[in-house]
């Protein structure tokens, strides 16, 4: 049985007033609340912040980003050492925002996503495809190129703690939701790769997010699909009371 999760990518949003009220108000509602993961995802310069006020909660704190090295001469980046060290439990990587903008290609996602499992974080994965290549009929072989790419030469007990996130990109941001069908296929098809590269017992366990304008009013027909084990949450995990209603939806 897969528990749901259900995260918050806040990208590159708030000041540190609205982050102090936005995670009381969080803390308020879902601060002992156990029947789903939930993670919130703050920009780096707010992490340690909201480490010290999560701290004791059942609201796990993560990252939107690191790089592959420890430490060094990296100027303007953030090591996985680091994000430890302020109390992250997850990490989001390959977000289509940083393939599109800062030219994250699978392999360095993949080189992080081996970095981020040996300082003990979890990864979670994002993939899915551009509106051009799902008009096109080529959804399915980007996707599973991603997964190919980003998930080299990781062995199968360690592809067990990774999260993965579809995120269609044409649903990013637009107010446009895949239809539950269309989220359904794709997380079947995501899980039948991963049991071909990683076998079944992996396949099986690993939880696949749907992201891309989830709101309270279609979280729960998500939810619903088999192979729907939760959500990354973009626009809709900016205010308390939208999250809130997202989490509590997400209840299997
Ligand atoms: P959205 O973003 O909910 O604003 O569409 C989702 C994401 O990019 O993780």
């Amino acid at each position: 049985m897969r528990k749901s999760i259900i995260g918050g990518n806040w990208k590159m949003n708030k000041t540190s007033k609205e982050v102090e009220e936005l995670v009381k108000g969080l803390i308020q509602e879902l601060g002992d609340y156990k029947e789903v993961d939930t993670v919130i995802f703050p920009p780096f310069i707010y992490l340690e912040r909201v480490g010290s006020l999560l701290k004791g909660t059942s609201i796990a704190l993560g990252a939107q980003n690191m790089f592959w090295e420890e430490k060094g001469a990296y100027t303007g980046e953030v090591s996985p050492l680091m994000l430890v060290d302020v109390g992250c439990r997850y990490v989001i990587l390959g977000h289509s925002e940083r393939r599109q903008h800062f030219g994250e290609t699978d392999n360095w996602i993949n080189r992080k996503i081996k970095t981020a499992l040996r300082f003990g974080l979890t990864p979670v994965l994002c993939v899915g495809e551009r509106l051009e290549e799902r008009k096109s009929g080529r959804a399915e072989e980007i996707v599973s190129s991603q997964l190919k790419g980003c998930l080299s030469g990781i062995n199968p007990s360690q592809v067990e703690k990774i999260v993965i996130a579809y995120e269609p990109v044409w649903a990013i941001g637009t107010g446009e939701t895949a239809t539950p069908h269309q989220a359904q296929q794709m997380h079947r098809f995501i899980r039948e790769n991963l049991q071909e590269m990683f076998g079944e017992s992996v396949a099986n366990s690993v939880r696949i997010q749907y992201g891309g304008s989830v709101k309270p009013d279609n979280i729960k027909q998500l939810m619903q699909q088999q192979d729907v084990d939760g959500a990354l949450v973009g626009g809709a995990s900016l205010s308390a009371a939208s999250f809130v209603k997202i989490v509590k939806y997400g209840e299997n």
